[in-house]
C-alpha cells in the first residue's frame, strides 16, 4: 500500500556511515520493492527523494550535501520525520548471480536489494565505490545479508585501488551468468550500461533526477522523454544508453 499524504514516523535510531552519511531507522513499517523510493518532508524545509535501505522498519541512508538533507542531520532520536510512498519501479530480482555495484550512497537500494535476493538463495557479489575506506557505507548490512563485498578506494586505502567499475568486470568475468544491478554517480551508471551491452548482460540501473512530486505530474524528473518517478528510478540498460 502507498501512503499518499506525508506520514509523520519518529526517528528510532541513527547511525552514523561516514563523516557526512547517515542512516536514518524510523518507528514504523512500509510495504516496499527493493530500488523504490519515499519522499521525505521536514516542515518549513523541503521535501525529497530517498532510496529505501529497508521497508521494515522504514531506513533511510542520507547523504548531507545540501539545505534539506543538512537540515535533516540536524534531527536526534526521537524527533519526527514525514514520509509518502513507496514510489517508483524498483529493481526486477532475477534468478541468477547477482553482480551488485554501488557508488557512494546508492549502496542505499542495493542493500535492500542483496537482503531480498540472498533471502531467494541468490550468490551476491557487492563492488562498493568511493573516494577513500572511510566513505564507504552500509558495508555490514550488505556482509549482515551474506553478500561477498568487494571495496574500491580511489586513494587505496581499502580493497581495490580504482573504480568500482574496475572491480564489476572482474566479478562479471568470474560470473557470466549474472545479472547486474547498480546505483550511483550517473557517468558509472553509463560506463556499467556499455559493459552490459558489450557482454550481454542484464543490467538494472538507478538513476536520479531532480523530483517535486513524485507522481508523474510536474514533470521536473524528465529522463530523455522518460520520468524517472513513474518510469523509474530503475532503468534498463538500453534506456539508459538510449536517453
Ligand atoms: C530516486 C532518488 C533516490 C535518492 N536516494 C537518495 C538516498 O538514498 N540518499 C541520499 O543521500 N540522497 C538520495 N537522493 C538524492 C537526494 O534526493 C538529494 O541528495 C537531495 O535532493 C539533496 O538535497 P539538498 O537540498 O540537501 O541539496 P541540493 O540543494 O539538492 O544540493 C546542494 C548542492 O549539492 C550538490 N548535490 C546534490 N546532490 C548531490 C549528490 N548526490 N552528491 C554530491 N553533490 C550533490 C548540488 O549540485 C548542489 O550544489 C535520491 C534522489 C532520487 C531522485
Ligand atoms: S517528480 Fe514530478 S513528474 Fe517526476
Amino acid at each position: 500500500m502507498t501512503i499518499d499524504l506525508p506520514t509523520a514516523f519518529r526517528i528510532r535510531h541513527l547511525r552514523d556511515e561516514s563523516p557526512t552519511v547517515r542512516t536514518f531507522i524510523l518507528d514504523g513499517a512500509l510495504h516496499a520493492e527493493p530500488g523504490q523510493f519515499v519522499m521525505v518532508w521536514i516542515p518549513r524545509v523541503n521535501e525529497k527523494p530517498f532510496s529505501l535501505v529497508d521497508d521494515a522498519p522504514i531506513t533511510l541512508t542520507i547523504a548531507r550535501v545540501g539545505p534539506f538533507t543538512e537540515a535533516a542531520h540536524w534531527l536526534r532520536e526521537g524527533d519526527r520525520l514525514w514520509v509518502r510512498g513507496p514510489y517508483g519501479r524498483g529493481f526486477a530480482p532475477l534468478p541468477r548471480p547477482a553482480v551488485l555495484v554501488g557508488g557512494g550512497y546508492g549502496a542505499a537500494p542495493l542493500a535492500f536489494l542483496a537482503r531480498r535476493l540472498r533471502a531467494q538463495g541468490v550468490e551476491v557479489s557487492v563492488a562498493l565505490g568511493a573516494k577513500c575506506a572511510r566513505d564507504l557505507v552500509l558495508v555490514e548490512r550488505f556482509q549482515a545479508a551474506g553478500c561477498a563485498v568487494h571495496p574500491a578506494t580511489e586513494d587505496g586505502s581499502l580493497g581495490h585501488r580504482g573504480l568500482a567499475t574496475d572491480v564489476a568486470a572482474r566479478l562479471l568475468d568470474k560470473h557470466p551468468d549474472a545479472a547486474l544491478y547498480a546505483c550511483g554517480p550517473e557517468a558509472m551508471l553509463e560506463r556499467l550500461a556499455r559493459l552490459c551491452r558489450e557482454w550481454g548482460t542484464p543490467g538494472q540501473f538507478s538513476m536520479e533526477r531532480l523530483m517535486k512530486c513524485g507522481l508523474g505530474v510536474c514533470g521536473s524528473c524528465d529522463y530523455g522523454g522518460l520520468l524517472v518517478c513513474r518510469d523509474g528510478p530503475v532503468f534498463s540498460a538500453e534506456q539508459v544508453l538510449g536517453a
